[in-house]
């Protein structure tokens, strides 16, 4: 490879997954220390990223590769190349409330708290429901339990944050799970050593 390639990684369980594959390529040790930030490796220089903000580095060609939830890329409508679901960081996006209150779609003061406030407003425009979204940044299982709103739209994994706080899925929303991203340009400029490292992760995880 000519030019190195800079891949955004979310911060968490999804980096260290996309590291062990790059490990597993190359045979030798991916690891980010004393937390830094870059880690340089081969021809790859990798970023450690929030969630949310990934899309914004590859969409501005800050990263030319990226590792991002379906969610989150939804979430953010982003103006990048979708190349490869990595079949990590496998979730589902839910509509959860207290244990046993089912929601009233036709209650007319309908409230509903969301990190995904762009996945939560057209879920709810395609059915006609008029609801009251409400923006939160986490701990969103919190929200219902103090009555600040009748259900919540958020991500479920294992489904123990639900469960430890009297919740449960009332419907299932969207399936979730990390994909590999580039920017519209690098994956033109840069295309030979994109599709180069896209078919040796394509062979790690088939
Ligand atoms: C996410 C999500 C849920 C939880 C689901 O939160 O918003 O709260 O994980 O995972 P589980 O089904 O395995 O319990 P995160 O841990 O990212 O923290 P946050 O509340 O600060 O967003």
């Amino acid at each position: 490879m000519n030019n190195k390639l800079t891949i955004a990684l979310p911060k968490g369980r999804i980096a260290l997954d996309t590291l062990k594959i790059f490990e597993s390529i190359f045979g030798s040790e991916f690891s980010f220390s004393d937390r830094k930030l870059i880690l340089n490796r081969e021809n790859f220089q990798f970023l450690l990223v929030r969630n949310q903000d990934i899309p914004t580095y590859v969409e501005y060609g800050a990263a030319d590769l990226g590792i991002v939830g379906l969610d989150v890329l939804v979430e953010n409508s982003a103006d990048v190349v979708k190349l490869l679901d990595l079949k990590i960081g496998k979730c589902k996006i839910c509509i959860g409330a207290k244990k046993s209150e089912q929601i009233d779609y036709s209650k007319p003061d309908l409230k509903i708290a969301t990190k995904m406030e762009n996945i939560a407003k057209t879920y709810f425009a395609k059915r006609s429901i008029c609801v009251d979204i409400i923006k939160l940044n986490g701990s969103i299982e919190l929200a219902p339990l103090v009555n600040l709103c009748d259900g919540i739209i958020d991500l479920v994994e294992t489904g123990s944050t639900m469960k430890s706080n009297g919740l449960e899925v009332i419907e299932e929303i969207m399936s979730s799970s990390a994909y590999l991203v580039a920017n519209k340009n690098s994956y033109y400029s840069k295309k030979v050593d994109i599709l180069d490292i896209y078919n040796k992760i394509k062979k790690e995880i088939d």
